[in-house]
């Protein structure tokens, strides 16, 4: 059995994660969760002063910056230069500055390539923008994942709940929209579906539904 490259891309709030996490664990395969690569080179930005559109100074901030992912219930702990920040990396600042971070070249390219080498033996499920697009652009199985708006929004709510995070969920989905907005629109690797993805709308199916689908469609290819 071969160990594939899966790649789910699909704009915010889709259930990528969750549903890459699953697909994951059935084939025993890796997962990387590369919107939480994005989202702590935000946090440490934030955390530092560098500004969020200064591609030459996040580039420098990059140079000095490891970001590691480590096993844990219920999900994967994520550390930025040896400190957790799980729970950091999802809070609404990060959330609505993180675009404007990914959408700087120098980030994208020192991501792209961290990313490279995490998937370069196989066996991994990757989620993000531009994975079956740019990351990795021969990778045997790829998704993308749509929903509706306002079940996004809903399931957003519902995740921020568990949280503690109590925005209403007008604002959600306002900045759902703001968000894929600027991520479908940026000039470098843009979210975009990949000619040779798989389509895959989940607005009236289960998380369980999903996971079965992309494992019908591993289980063809390997
Ligand atoms: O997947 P998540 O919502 O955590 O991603 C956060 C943000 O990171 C996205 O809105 C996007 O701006 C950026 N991102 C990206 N490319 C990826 C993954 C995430 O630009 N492959």
């Amino acid at each position: 059995k071969k160990e594939l490259q899966v790649a789910i891309d699909g704009p915010a709030s889709a259930g990528k994660s969750t549903v890459a996490k699953k697909v994951a664990s059935r084939f025993q395969y890796i997962y990387c969760d590369t919107g939480a690569m994005y989202r702590t080179v935000t946090l440490k930005a934030m955390q530092t002063n560098v500004a969020l559109d200064d591609a030459a100074a996040l580039a420098t901030m990059l140079t000095d910056t490891t970001i590691e992912f480590k096993p844990g219930t219920p999900e994967q702990l994520v550390f930025l230069d040896g400190e957790e920040v799980t729970m950091a990396i999802r809070q609404p600042d990060v959330t609505n500055n993180v675009s404007t971070v990914a959408a700087q070249g120098t980030v994208r390219e020192d991501l792209t390539n961290r990313q490279r080498e995490i998937a370069a033996a196989g066996g991994i499920v990757m989620d993000g923008r531009d994975i079956g697009t740019s990351v990795l652009p021969d990778a045997e199985v790829k998704i993308f994942m749509i929903a509706s708006v306002e079940e996004r929004a809903q399931r957003r709510f519902k995740d921020n709940a568990q949280k503690g995070i109590s925005t209403p969920i007008d604002v959600l989905r306002q900045e759902i929209e703001t968000r894929d907005h600027k991520d479908s629109t940026r000039a470098i690797s843009p979210l975009t579906q990949a000619a040779d993805a798989v389509l895959l709308d989940t607005t009236s199916l289960s998380i369980d539904q999903v996971v079965d689908k992309i494992s019908e469609i591993i289980e063809q290819k390997r």
